[in-house]
């Protein structure tokens, strides 16, 4: 899979499905080649022209030269200061204070498998499926040496990079900049795909056509955050989700980084992804080693779809861990909409005498169940139950919840602390903070200082002995603000600017340290909704609560966009009361129910007040999606429509079982319209020479139909060809209803 040619230079990482190829030039310079659809050698027709532009340094062995310069090559890891005028890969600060240093190639391994990272989440691979590439290269004064690290998977269009930096010297340096990954394309013909939003908006799906100069998606706070996402796409203009070429960037990193664009004056295209250099400084001393975070490319040349479902396969088989990679997961009631802080232990059981009777698998326990937490002034930190409210302590409830036969769940929110807490007045410096100025705050809560051993191992041991003390089967884990002050009171001052990136490493020492002591627990994260929704979080917990919006409108946009990325067991989604908490809207039940569908399914709703109307829906909804579950939940998908696209006003997104047998396929539409357009809908992923028959059929609450007393479509048992359902479509019937949801299961025949 991966071959050096000696004699060219030309290193070829290549599967069934793609190539990337770059050379190595004059015996130092790595330059990308290609990127892109499997060639089977790479012969150089795509040769460098050999021009002298003007304004383009020579590199001083070449001086004469004028046709060799760093400005126009495309450079595999680029440094600065010897004439790549474009945006570095990797930024470092001498003793002396000068930035200069020069990596050139100095030697190669390859092996099969893939190495863990250090300390880092990352995808892994057995042997035999997935091959490594390790260049070594020096600084020409001996000052600096890195390791760019390639490894290419069998059967996925997926390579993936990071780079370890190792101080080879004899004096300290500091890192300014340290990427995971560069690569250079020779044109810019492309619409730039990124993921923005905000609290309770997360993930929405922007494309843009890609323009001069540089553009950056980024973080600066401390988490990979609600208002970004680090994933990039770059598509050519005419790429749909099922055709055309893509190119997807994905960081597996929860804290600050940065996503770089740059087109440049001959109009190539270079994008650097990788940690962000917000606040960033790593002290190099001699003989020292600094990991940079795994960034994952990959190429579809089958449209968004082909990309998202490699990121998928990736994320489901190479990053998630433990026995919840395939286990399908519970349908869970969580207390937070139904009683925020208001509950005490009658409550509670009565919401799982309740769930059980529904149907339901896991009753979760929300925030407010430690202290003296009745709001979010307090307690974080003090993870002690509050037997005020929960006389039983936490194995009363657990056990109640276990003799109704519900699995049992809790929240925690384990990298914060409140100053009215016991740990607060007890260790006042382990906050994050700077000496001379007050902190700021956040959900009135300060955040940990996870640089430090003693508070990680606080950390462990608290939440440990919770989740030793009762029968816990699931933990929401939790993190509701963004680092503000970000130092800490230990470190010395030149390694201060460390402080965010430790921060991120401390969490994922915490992480680690407790998910591997409870593999039988089922981790969910969580961060005020999904603001640290990325591929770090899920090499620890297998899948994260999407957002605060339960909307099912706003869930539709959100869950289309996560799943760009992000496969749909990934997901936590809730059907929740309405009107609506957060945008008072109101939708009926089943549109609520089959949204939340797309990923792993709950209800967050008071369900003791339910009418016995909606609580028989509820059994209706809830028989189904176990009915579907196996494939909704580790099923193929495909977004066929989203509200990114056209006027925003409809969704579509189906599910293919794994051994193809069953199809899901569900549709949304935002607003009735007049003179609507009848919707027709081709399916995606289908044998065409099959046939599908209808087992199920759930048109939309509301239709013009009902009301003129005209039947639904009779479609339960209709047979379709497969080529019929994929070339000619499916038409969906007429609504005269805001927000419509309908859903068909097919059976191939
Ligand atoms: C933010 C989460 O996203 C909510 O679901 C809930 O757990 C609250 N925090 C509790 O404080």
């Amino acid at each position: 899979m991966i071959t050096f040619d000696e004699k060219t230079g030309i290193f070829h990482l290549q599967n069934d499905a793609i190539s990337y190829v770059f050379q190595l030039v004059r015996g130092r310079y790595l330059l990308h080649r290609y990127w892109g659809r499997r060639i089977r050698h790479f012969d150089n027709a795509r040769t460098f022209l050999p021009l002298d532009r003007a304004n383009a340094p020579q590199p001083a062995a070449w001086e004469n030269e004028r046709t060799f310069s760093l400005d126009v090559l495309p450079q595999e890891y680029p440094d600065c200061g010897h004439g790549d005028f474009r945006i570095p890969a990797f930024g470092v600060r001498l003793p002396d204070g000068t930035t200069v240093t020069e990596l050139f190639y100095d030697h190669h391994t390859i092996t099969s498998g893939k190495p863990a990272l250090a300390g880092l989440p990352a995808a892994y691979a057995q042997a035999e499926e997935a091959e490594t590439l390790i260049l070594t290269l020096q600084d020409s004064a001996g000052k600096l040496s890195a390791e760019l690290q390639y490894t290419i998977f069998r059967d996925l269009p997926i390579v993936t990079r990071a780079v370890r930096f190792t101080n080879s010297g004899k004096e300290a340096l500091e890192l300014t900049q340290a990427a995971s990954c560069c690569v250079t394309f020779p044109d810019h013909a492309f619409d730039r795909l990124v993921l923005y939003g905000g609290h309770a908006a997360e993930r929405s799906l922007e494309r843009e056509p890609l323009g001069r100069g540089v553009t950056e998606m980024s973080s600066r706070r401390g988490m990979s955050s609600h208002q970004t996402s680090p994933f990039l796409a770059l598509a050519r203009p005419e790429t749909t989700e099922q055709q055309g070429e893509v190119y997807g960037v994905n960081l597996v990193w929860s804290g600050d980084f940065a996503l770089r664009t740059e087109v440049e004056q001959f109009g190539t295209t270079r994008i650097v992804a990788g940690l962000g250099d917000f606040e960033f400084d790593w002290h190099l001393a001699p003989g020292e080693t600094f990991q940079t975070p795994e960034a994952w490319l990959c190429y579809s040349a089958t449209g968004l779809n082909g990309m998202s479902q490699a990121f998928h396969r990736l994320i489901r088989e190479h990053l998630v861990r433990g026995k919840y990679q395939r286990a399908l997961r519970p349908i869970l009631v969580n207390n937070w909409e139904a009683t925020y802080f208001a509950f005490d232990e009658a409550k509670i059981d009565n919401l799982a005498a309740c769930a059980a009777d529904l149907g339901l698998e896991m009753l979760v326990l929300d925030d407010g169940w430690f202290g003296h937490r009745n709001d979010d002034n307090t307690s974080l930190g003090d993870w002690q139950v509050n037997l005020a409210k929960l006389p039983h302590g936490l194995a009363g409830v657990a056990e109640s919840a276990h003799k109704r036969g519900l699995k049992f769940g809790l929240w925690f929110e384990p990298e914060m602390i409140s100053v009215d807490s016991e740990l607060y007045r007890a260790h006042p410096d382990w906050a994050l903070q700077v000496r001379d100025y007050p902190n700021s705050f956040s959900r009135h809560q300060l955040v940990l200082d996870l640089t430090r051993p003693e508070v990680r191992d606080y950390i462990v041991e608290s939440v440990c002995a919770v989740l030793r003390s009762a029968p816990i089967d699931y933990v929401k884990w939790d993190f509701n603000r963004s680092l503000t002050e970000a130092h800490s009171l230990t470190l010395p001052p030149e390694r201060q600017g460390e402080t965010r990136t430790r921060f991120i490493l401390g969490t994922y020492d915490v992480m680690e340290r407790i998910t591997s002591a409870f593999p039988d627990i089922l981790f969910e994260s969580c961060a005020g909704g999904g603001g640290r929704f990325d591929a770090g979080m899920f090499y620890y917990m297998p899948q994260a609560w999407c957002s605060d919006d339960t909307d099912a409108v706003q869930r539709q946009r959100i869950q289309s966009g996560t799943s760009l990325v992000y496969p749909p067991i990934a997901m936590g989604a809730h059907v929740s009361v309405t009107p609506n908490h957060q945008l008072g809207r109101v939708t009926p039940m089943q549109t609520r129910a089959f949204t939340a569908m797309l990923g792993c399914y709950g209800y967050e709703l008071d369900i003791t007040r339910m009418s016995e109307a909606e609580k028989a829906e509820v059994r209706k909804h809830v028989a189904l999606y176990k009915r579907l579950r196996p494939t909704l939940q580790l099923g193929k998908f495909y977004r066929l429509l989203t509200p990114f696209a056209g006027t925003g006003n409809e969704t579509a997104w189906e599910f293919i079982s794994e051994d193809s047998s069953e199809v899901v396929l569900m549709y949304f539409k935002t607003l009735a319209e007049p003179a609507c357009p009848i919707r027709i809908l081709r399916l995606a992923g289908l044998d065409p020479e099959a046939g599908y028959r209808v087992t199920d059929y759930w048109p939309a609450q509301g239709l013009s139909h009902d009301n003129a007393g005209v039947q639904h479509l009779e479609l339960k048992d209709r047979t379709y060809g497969g080529d019929e359902l994929l070339y000619s479509g499916l038409t969906v019937e007429k609504v005269d209803a805001d927000f419509g949801a309908w859903l068909w299961v097919f059976h191939k025949v």
